[in-house]
């Protein structure tokens, strides 16, 4: 294992690479401890003239055996092989053939990067750096290389043999009980994007005729006897195909595109040219075993993948700096999917709900980086919330300033322009730049500025010379190594709403008219000035989230209020809601810090109850406009000293508050929204479940007797997932007997499905009371449980240090305690699961004094821990520098 601080990698230091590889043949010959793996490369110089170049490939704990160049053994004193590098100092300056023979052993290989095992079954995770673990390479994304793939092993064990592209041939191997696969893939790709399978898998099959007619075959592989369980993904599949064509005009380009579901993965799912592997918890489902939320989750997830074959695969990153090129775009991809699957207006505000929770608070503390980072020191530390969802958000924000038919036009041009290269995210931008002939130099700033820019917005109306000013102010607090910042172009996509809830006509005093309702603000400071507005109006700002910013408006409650009735943009009908109960649980995590009386917000509750009556609403959209901002959201609205046993307190309060103000209502609509008919995954039947399971919720957060007996009863008689996990999740915030009675029921049903026992760990996890770090602790003993499978581990540990914030950050330390404990025995087994659970210490400097020195504490002791992997000790030096 690496444990050395491993390298700062910088971007301005990129050289394309010295020797390329036009083809790789390999031959694995699958063993559960020791596998055979041999490479035949060819490899030819980069580029003329230059200095000769030695050949350095790239190696992780690996193991040579034999090496033959042109078919000659290489005497020894022609090169080095260490375990992370293999050196042929003076090779030929010609094309050549390398071969190259390593061993590898799966079953030992706990980190899940490179070849492993998943129970039974043997499998490869390549992105970012573990190709290197399988054989010597050039493992870096702008070598890119034509794969030929025979994978050998026993039939009994391994009947099913799967790599990249189209089979070639397979059979026996004669005289043994083993059988062969080659697989031949015609796509030149990175070596991340290479994987290979085997194992006795099942499969689902099915067919599309893509756009220009080519039938393509589908093929889900997953454990014997989950077929049944594979049917919503194959669904998903084929929309998502379908969708890519008419969006994108993008269509498949193999004659099969496989997915496997293994169990024991790092990620939700990786993109491997027409092989895709996914963490088993994306692809099954029935309404049995999955909740709405994992059917739209699988939904996505599969599209996301399938979207990489143009975005990433095609058109993959020069190097690992340009992650976002084919991370945020493909996020925007399969959010723009799943908006156009489901409701536009619904999904939106998932996504923003998202950013705010992950993204805001991780650009506000000490691992904030650009959405383009200059320098890394592990990659694996960087698929953060800023590379993927702001990345995202910037694709959008081009779409906002250029317009939907530029933004197409910039696309096609892109996949036109870079089809079959490693590209970098100036070129995607220039193909924006020339198809619109708009100047994007500005617009760059969103990459390699990090933080979240705050914007200041003051309106005054002008009665009599019935013009409405708006002035604008943006700031951009400092962040790691950034300490100023320059002004970046800031797409507000903003209306004048009228007394009647109409949007009044834009015209700019100054004779500029407003291009599809969107103001682009570029300076610090700048003023807008309205004419011929008839009527003094409300100002909506940043409809749909147009741009990723905080931003601040005077408006008064009374505003806000009219907002939430009357807006023509939903995003902004469900934001003033949020705005005014962000205000009060603000004040009033305050006044339980200064044991204050809690404000009351009549208003608020009228604004909420009203939009609970407004028929013509969206279930799902009403249901998240109930919805309380999270407590790490509130947190990071608070900003310091944060107590988040006050967070916790002031946000309960509010929903027992709404829940008891609205009770008869929410009892109405709960009664009103009971399906009939078997259950179905669509959105709008999700909807209503989601919307009578809010309500479900707020009345249970008042304990009243009824509604804890109505969630209980809806627990027993629930004919679905979803509608059991809401009633047992409602319940389980509750110190009632009930909770303990349905939570052993839930186990004892559930005990052989290790996916729904996740959601049992998870509930456990997440109770918001001082038994639950004991109870935690003891989970881990559970014979269910095992620090092996990453999804227990999140199910039960990140949930605990992510999802309950209060008991987490408990006032004694012992959360962070508990976290250390776990990260250091992690380490050494799964380092990137380790990197990404020590991360729920990142913002230990929001906290008040007391919690803040024990998690600091917390952090030095793992930082000063023996022989830290570089991923732990990447993230825990940053959370710690004084920068
Ligand atoms: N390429 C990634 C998977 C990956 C990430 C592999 C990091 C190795 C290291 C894949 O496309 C991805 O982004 N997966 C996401 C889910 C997606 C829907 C955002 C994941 O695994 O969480
Ligand atoms: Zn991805």
């Amino acid at each position: 294992m690496r444990t050395e601080e491993a390298r700062p990698v910088r971007l301005k230091d990129y050289r394309p690479p010295d020797w390329l590889v036009e083809t790789v043949e390999l031959d694995v010959s699958l063993d559960s401890t020791a596998t055979p793996v041999r490479a035949a490369l060819t490899l030819r110089p980069n580029g003329s003239g230059a200095a000769p170049a030695p050949l350095v490939l790239d190696g992780d704990a690996l193991n040579l055996r034999a090496l033959k160049l042109d078919g000659a053994a290489l005497p020894p004193e022609q090169f080095v092989a260490t375990p992370d590098r293999l050196t042929i100092a003076q090779p030929p300056q010609r094309r050549f053939r390398l071969e190259i023979e390593t061993v590898v052993d799966p079953s030992a290989n706990t980190q899940l990067s490179g070849l492993y095992r998943s129970g039974a079954i043997y499998c490869t995770q390549c992105e970012a750096e573990g190709f290197r673990r399988i054989t010597y390479f050039p493992d870096r994304p702008d070598v890119m290389a034509v794969y030929t793939t025979r994978i050998e092993a026993e039939k009994a064990e391994a009947p099913v043999l799967l790599a990249n592209g189209n089979l070639v041939r397979s059979g026996d191997v004669p005289g043994t009980t083993r059988h062969f696969a080659v697989w031949h893939d015609p796509f030149p790709k990175p070596s991340y994007l290479f994987a290979l399978v085997g194992g006795n898998l099942a499969c689902v099959e099915d067919r599309f005729r893509t756009m220009s007619g080519r039938e393509v075959t589908l093929r889900i592989y997953v454990e014997q006897g989950k077929e049944r369980r594979c049917l919503y993904a194959m669904d998903a599949l084929k929309r998502a195909m379908r969708w890519d064509e008419t969006a994108f005009g993008r269509e498949y380009d193999l004659d099969i595109f496989m997915i496997v579901a293994v169990s024991d993965f790092n990620m939700g799912a990786m993109e491997n040219k027409g092989l895709n592997i996914f963490n088993d918890k994306y692809i099954l489902a029935s309404s049995e075993t999955a909740t709405d939320t994992d059917f739209e989750r699988i939904e996505a997830v599969v599209a996301h993948e399938y979207f990489h074959n143009w975005t990433g695969n095609r058109i993959t990153c020069r190097d690992w700096f340009q992650l976002c090129l084919k991370e945020g775009l493909t996020v925007f991809r399969d959010q723009e999917f799943s908006a156009d699957q489901r409701s536009r207006a619904v999904e939106r505000i998932g996504d923003v709900r998202g950013l705010r929770t992950h993204q805001f608070v991780e650009d506000a503390g000490p691992l904030a980086h650009p959405v383009r980072p200059a320098v890394y020191h592990e990659i694996n530390n960087f698929y953060t919330a800023t590379v993927y969802e702001k990345g995202a958000e910037l694709v959008r924000m081009l779409r906002v300033l250029l317009g939907a038919e530029n933004f197409r036009k910039g696309m096609d041009l892109y996949f036109s322009r870079h089809d079959g290269q490693a590209a970098t995210v100036e070129q995607f931008v220039q193909c924006f730049a020339d198809v619109s002939s708009t100047d994007l130099t500005q617009f760059m700033l969103w990459y390699s500025q990090a933080g979240t820019p705050e914007v200041v917005a003051t309106g005054s109306y002008d009665a009599r010379a019935k013009s409405y000013r708006l002035e604008l102010a943006q700031s951009i607090p400092p962040t790691p190594g950034q300490p100023s910042k320059q002004p970046m172009v800031v797409p507000l996509a903003v209306s004048l709403v009228g007394r009647e809830g109409r949007d009044l006509p834009l015209k700019l005093d100054d004779g500029r008219t407003v291009e599809r309702g969107v103001l682009t603000l570029t300076k610090s400071v700048e003023t807008f000035v309205f004419a011929d507005v008839a009527e003094q109006p409300v100002a909506s700002l940043n409809r749909g989230f147009s741009a990723p910013i905080k931003l601040s408006a005077n408006l008064s409650a009374d505003d806000l209020r009219f907002l939430a009735a009357h807006d023509a943009d939903p995003f902004n009908r469900w934001q003033a809601l949020q705005t005014l109960a962000t205000r009060l649980l603000l004040d009033n995590t305050a006044a339980s810090r200064a044991s204050r009386p809690a404000r009351h917000d009549p208003g608020l509750l009228d604004a909420l109850g009203a939009t609970l009556a407004d028929g013509a609403l969206e279930p799902a959209f009403v249901a998240l406009a109930l919805t309380l901002p999270g407590e790490a959201e509130i947190a990071r609205e608070i900003g310091h000293d944060v107590d988040p046993d006050a967070v916790f307190a002031a946000r309960a309060a509010l929903r027992a508050a709404v829940g008891e103000y609205l009770a008869g209502p929410l009892f109405d609509h709960y009664r009103r929204l009971s399906e009939s008919g078997p259950y179905r995954p669509d959105a709008a039947s999700a909807g209503r479940r989601m919307l009578r399971n809010t309500c479900l919720d707020l009345l249970v957060a008042t304990q009243q007797p009824e509604a804890i007996s109505l969630a209980a009863r809806q627990y027993q008689a629930a004919d679905n997932m979803t509608d059991r996990m809401a009633a047992l999740s409602a319940l389980s915030l509750c110190d009632v007997p009930e909770r303990a009675a349905a939570l052993d029921d839930f186990y004892a049903r559930y005990a052989d499905d290790p996916l729904i026992v996740d959601k049992w760990l998870t509930l456990q996890a997440t109770v918001p009371e001082p038994a639950t770090l004991d109870r935690v602790r003891a989970l881990t003993s559970h014979r269910a449980f095992s620090f092996a499978n990453p999804n227990r581990v999140r199910a039960l540990i990140h949930a605990f240090a992510l999802a309950n914030q209060k008991e987490f950050n408990r006032a004694d330390g012992a959360g962070y305690d508990f976290i250390v404990e776990t990260v250091l025995a992690l380490d050494p087994k799964n380092p990137q699961l380790a990197a990404r659970l020590v991360s729920a210490l990142k913002n230990w400097r929001m906290l008040e004094p007391v919690r803040r020195e024990r998690a600091e504490a917390a952090l030095r002791r793992v930082a000063t821990a023996p022989s830290l992997s570089p991923d732990v000790g990447d993230i825990v030096r940053r959370a710690l520098a004084k920068d």
